[in-house]
């Protein structure tokens, strides 16, 4: 075991907590994109782009729907599948790769006009997120832009057991956890409010924590 995954009894490391979420349904996420990513992702040119705990894949496929080149990265080898057959399903397997890695210490040489991370979050078996957010800063490109979208508040009322002692990070914390030097621009670190629908379809009200910077030079 690597020194990174906290274990809790019962449960074992971040990856076998995940391998066990994925494998209790085909389709744990709703395969959609993320509505801050689409947001943000609209209005820059299409470039490279580099998904960090991409899941099922959603945000990869609609970004190369949208002309990006994506790559996806997760834990999960399951999740890592499903991105893959959703790539193929939507016909766009040729501007998207998905790799199954530990962001912890997975490396790249390559560099992306947009990194970004939706809800990169563990509970109850913790990562170190923030020495990964702050990994993600190297895989920008000059010009590029890194977006983090958390979720800042309990997305849902009926939360299970194991997510009511999980601490939710703030704006500031995650733009902390950068470690940014003078060679970034901060374009936004706020909370925004929307509207999202449980699985019975019903809206409720969630709070995204919402990160995005941008690389001024190399
Ligand atoms: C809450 S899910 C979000 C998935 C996806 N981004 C989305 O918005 O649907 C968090 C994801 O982070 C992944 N993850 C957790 N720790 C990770 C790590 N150290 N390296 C890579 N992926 C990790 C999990 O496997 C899981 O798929």
């Amino acid at each position: 075991m690597h020194a990174h995954e906290t274990t809790v009894d019962g449960v074992g490391s971040a990856r076998d907590w995940w391998e066990q979420r994925y494998a209790e349904r085909d389709g744990i996420w709703s395969g959609r994109v993320n509505a801050v990513l689409a947001d943000v992702a609209a209005a820059l040119p299409v470039g490279r782009a580099l998904d960090l705990g991409c899941g099922e894949g959603g945000d990869v496929v609609w970004l190369a729907e949208h002309g990006w080149d994506a790559l996806g990265v997760d834990l999960s080898v399951t999740a890592i599948e499903r991105g893959s057959r959703a790539s193929v399903s939507a016909g766009v397997e040729e501007q998207t790769a998905l790799v199954a890695a530990d962001l912890a210490t997975w490396e790249t040489a390559a560099r992306f006009d947009l990194v970004t991370a939706s809800f990169l979050q563990s509970w109850p078996v913790e990562i170190p997120r923030a020495e990964i957010l702050r990994r993600a800063t190297g895989f920008v490109a000059p010009g590029g832009h890194l977006l983090v979208t958390a979720h800042a508040a309990p997305p849902h009322d009926d939360l299970p057991a194991e997510m009511r002692d999980y601490r939710f990070p703030t704006p500031d914390e995650d733009l902390t956890a950068l470690q940014l030097d003078s060679s970034w621009d901060v374009v936004a670190a706020e909370l925004r409010p929307r509207t999202a629908t449980t699985p019975d379809g019903d809206p409720h009200e969630v709070l995204d924590s919402v990160v995005m910077v941008r690389r001024l030079h190399g």
